[in-house]
């Protein structure tokens, strides 16, 4: 893409607009049927379904340029896009993974990817193995001969826990092993893994990137060999992206930057509000300077989010808190323009801390105004404390 700087760029990845009638916007491509023009074409389609055009549940216009972009953003050979980000994970494991086989996955994984390995991995002989970050004595021990992947994910879900990725990258290199990281925290504006020796990164495009809370969407940046594999999987398991997610996440592409930038900055004022405040009792922030790994993510990250998890004394019901917040509604997910909170029983799926004196929560700080973001706080806490 040049050497504009990044906010220029991801303006800037426009369609030809003399080509498409003068729109600024991509087209969408809806066929599900992809047209031969001769014999000729069906059978070189045939041989290359992956790059030309064959079938439209292998991909259409919309999943190819949105793949394009992608590689570029990460300087990957390719990309493969998926129909959500947890396909885009479970479609890479089973990729990689065979009977015998061993993955060993990271304790701060996203909670459907611990069920997915302990409950479906399994089932085809596949052993699995939690790994506690950065206790790299006991992480090596869990390597066997057998083992293909490592799975990372940094700052893990919930807990923002961070990986130190260069320690686990040499030992995985010389023992031949593919590692795959989720990078839907900080997308690739905040991190590149690719560089660090990452294999395969993967990321939720139904985030940050699309940004709306409208859409499913999972990317997946790696070698053109890897590609191949994962591709011709998604294809096998009838994996489906449709036009409009590719559409909708080269869209969210554009305001990426700005709206990081506006969730990091609320999400700071957030913080300094919920650090004051006797009732809450831990916050789990990453540019809090207290996190005790605040450094390691500086190490790694250029930029934050919107998320912060953190605790209250345990009073009353929760619902007296949660149902008087009006701008931070209940809902999973996150990345989109509005604020969210969820309750959260585990901080880990593997390991259980769960205090009997606490609620935790996991909050998505929004694009709204962070002074009405604190008043709406404020209003929930009064309620819960009175
Ligand atoms: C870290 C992480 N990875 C992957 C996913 C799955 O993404 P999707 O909802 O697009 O399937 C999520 C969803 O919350 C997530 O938080």
């Amino acid at each position: 893409m040049g050497k504009n700087k990044i906010k220029t760029k991801l303006i800037h990845n426009g369609i030809d607009t003399v080509k498409n009638y003068g729109s600024l916007s991509d087209p969408l491509y809806k066929s599900s049927t992809l047209i031969f023009k001769d014999y000729k074409e069906y059978l070189l389609a045939k041989k290359n379904k992956f790059s030309k055009p064959y079938y439209g549940r292998l991909g259409s216009y919309n999943t190819k340029r949105l793949e394009k972009i992608m590689s570029e953003l990460y300087q990957s050979e390719s990309c493969v896009i998926t129909s959500s980000g947890l396909s885009a994970i479970t479609l890479t494991l089973v990729s990689f993974l065979e009977k015998g086989s061993e993955c060993l996955i990271t304790q701060n994984c996203y909670e459907p990817v611990y069920n997915f390995a302990t409950q479906n991995l399994v089932k085809f002989g596949v052993k699995v193995k939690f790994f506690e970050n950065n206790n790299l004595k006991n992480f090596t021990k869990l390597i066997t001969k057998k083992t293909k992947i490592i799975y990372l994910e940094s700052p893990g879900s919930m807990n923002y826990e961070v990986e130190d990725l260069e320690k686990i990258i040499k030992i995985a290199k010389q023992k031949n092993i593919i590692t795959v990281f989720d990078n839907t925290w900080a997308t690739f504006l905040g991190f590149n893994p690719l560089k660090w020796g990452v294999d395969i990164v993967i990321e939720s495009a139904t985030k940050y990137i699309s940004g709306h809370s409208d859409n499913f969407c999972g990317i997946i940046a790696c070698s053109y060999n890897n590609y191949l594999k994962i591709k011709s999987t998604a294809t096998k398991y009838g994996d489906y992206v449709h036009s409009d997610s590719c559409v909708t996440a080269i869209r969210g592409l554009r305001t990426l930057e700005t709206r990081m930038n506006q969730h990091s900055k609320n999400a700071k004022v957030v913080y300094n509000f919920l650090n004051k405040n006797k009732i809450v009792k831990d916050i789990i922030f990453l540019p809090d300077k207290k996190n005790k790994n605040h450094n390691l993510w500086k190490k790694y990250f250029s930029l934050s989010n919107g998320l912060i998890t953190f605790s209250i004394l345990k009073k009353k019901d929760i619902s007296f808190f949660l149902d008087n917040l009006k701008l931070f509604k209940i809902g999973f997910s996150w990345g989109g323009f509005e604020s969210l909170i969820i309750p959260v029983n585990n901080l880990s799926p593997v390991v259980k801390s769960y205090k009997n004196s606490v609620f935790w929560f996991r909050i998505h700080v929004g694009l709204e105004s962070s002074t009405d973001l604190i008043d709406d706080l404020k209003k929930g806490f009064l309620e819960y404390e009175k």
